[in-house]
């Protein structure tokens, strides 16, 4: 029985160094420790081995059995092992010393501003809504105090579907479904895309992007809009930014403003950039006119709310010193990958 033992480990060896693969080492496994392998014949045959060399012989079998289990098993091992180390090898290098040889994307400009504008206003507890770019008479001007015929219209020129229905003109068209979305107290901004009649030209482009914000609460006062547009443009140009509010007329905001933002060229001491004035106009905004809080179901005797909405192209052109606003949309890659992807 010893011999036999012996021989069959031999045996063993000499195929064990033949089997390279899962599959073979597998075979191998059944071969010797399966059902009807050779190892567990032997531990079948020992009922006829003498009642004083049982103990002995069992022993030395189950010496075998344990030593080939632990043989196949690392053999197994290393092949996985092997099989990581090439997939590893196979991969591209990594080089971090080599400057990258593949062209790569960059966010829009009006992106990269909207997301700052995004994480400003999430952090002073604002969310980011969505909304239509088709939509309609009523939440585009009859909700935001805008009737049929009102002069207010004439600047506002759009694009109209057969159906009826027109592309926004400005983002304020959301402010009512978002207030029937949530009531008061809500802060909320919403970003889009807003589309005009215009004849384009450096300034003028018949689509644009606007970044409107509305705060409803108890108590909202001019002071709170001044607050939040200070802190939210300092941030945005990563300097103290000083603020001046002159009236300004929009049929959804009274009293309505234009706010100003000192000068980024001058600082506000006066060049051609701000015309020697020191000051920049910005973003129009005002405090929610008590119609407009009534037609988004919010009583106007109860709430009060400031809105604005910021001219995101203009901000972007600002902030990155583009000249031409026909430069966003001209899908033209010389002049929009050069924005960092942040
Ligand atoms: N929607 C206006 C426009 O596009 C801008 C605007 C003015 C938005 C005053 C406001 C606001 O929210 O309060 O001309």
């Amino acid at each position: 029985m010893e011999n036999k033992i012996k021989e069959l480990k031999e045996q063993f060896e000499l195929r064990m160094a033949e089997a390279l693969t899962a599959e073979e080492l597998e075979a191998l496994r059944v071969s010797f420790l399966g059902k009807k392998g050779q190892v567990t014949e032997l531990l079948k045959g020992l009922r006829d081995v003498p009642a004083e060399k049982k103990k002995e012989v069992g022993q030395l079998i189950n010496d075998l059995k344990t030593s080939l289990e632990g043989e196949i098993e690392a053999a197994e091992e290393s092949l996985r092992n092997k099989a990581l180390a090439d997939a590893i090898n196979n991969a591209k290098r990594y080089n971090p010393t080599l400057p990258s040889s593949e062209p790569k994307g960059s966010y829009h400009p009006i992106t990269l501003v909207q997301r700052d504008l995004e994480k400003i206003f999430v952090s002073m507890g604002f969310t980011v809504e969505d909304y239509f770019e088709v939509t309609d008479d009523y939440n585009c001007f009859e909700a935001l105090n805008i009737p049929k015929h009102h002069p207010a219209r004439d600047m506002q020129d759009t694009y109209y579907l057969e159906n009826g229905q027109l592309l926004k003109t400005q983002t304020s068209a959301a402010q009512n479904a978002i207030m029937k979305k949530y009531g008061a107290p809500l802060r909320a901004i919403f970003p889009g895309r807003c589309f005009r009649n215009e004849s384009t030209d450096a300034c003028h482009e018949n689509t644009f992007f606007q970044m409107e914000g509305m705060m409803i609460d108890k108590d909202i006062s001019i002071s709170n809009l001044i607050y939040f547009m200070k802190t939210m443009l300092s941030e945005v140009f990563e300097r103290e930014i000083n603020v001046r509010l002159r009236p300004g007329f929009f049929p959804f905001v009274e009293p309505g403003f234009e706010l100003d933002i000192s000068c980024l060229i001058c600082g506000g001491k006066g060049c051609p950039s701000c015309k020697n004035s020191g000051w920049l106009e910005l973003c129009p905004c005002g405090m929610i006119h008590p119609n407009v809080l009534t037609a988004g179901g919010i009583d106007p005797e109860e709430y009060t709310g400031f809105a604005f909405g910021l001219g995101m192209t203009r901000l972007a052109m600002m902030k990155y010193g583009i000249k031409d606003i026909r430069d966003f949309n001209s899908g033209n890659l010389k002049a929009l990958s050069q924005f960092e992807n942040n």
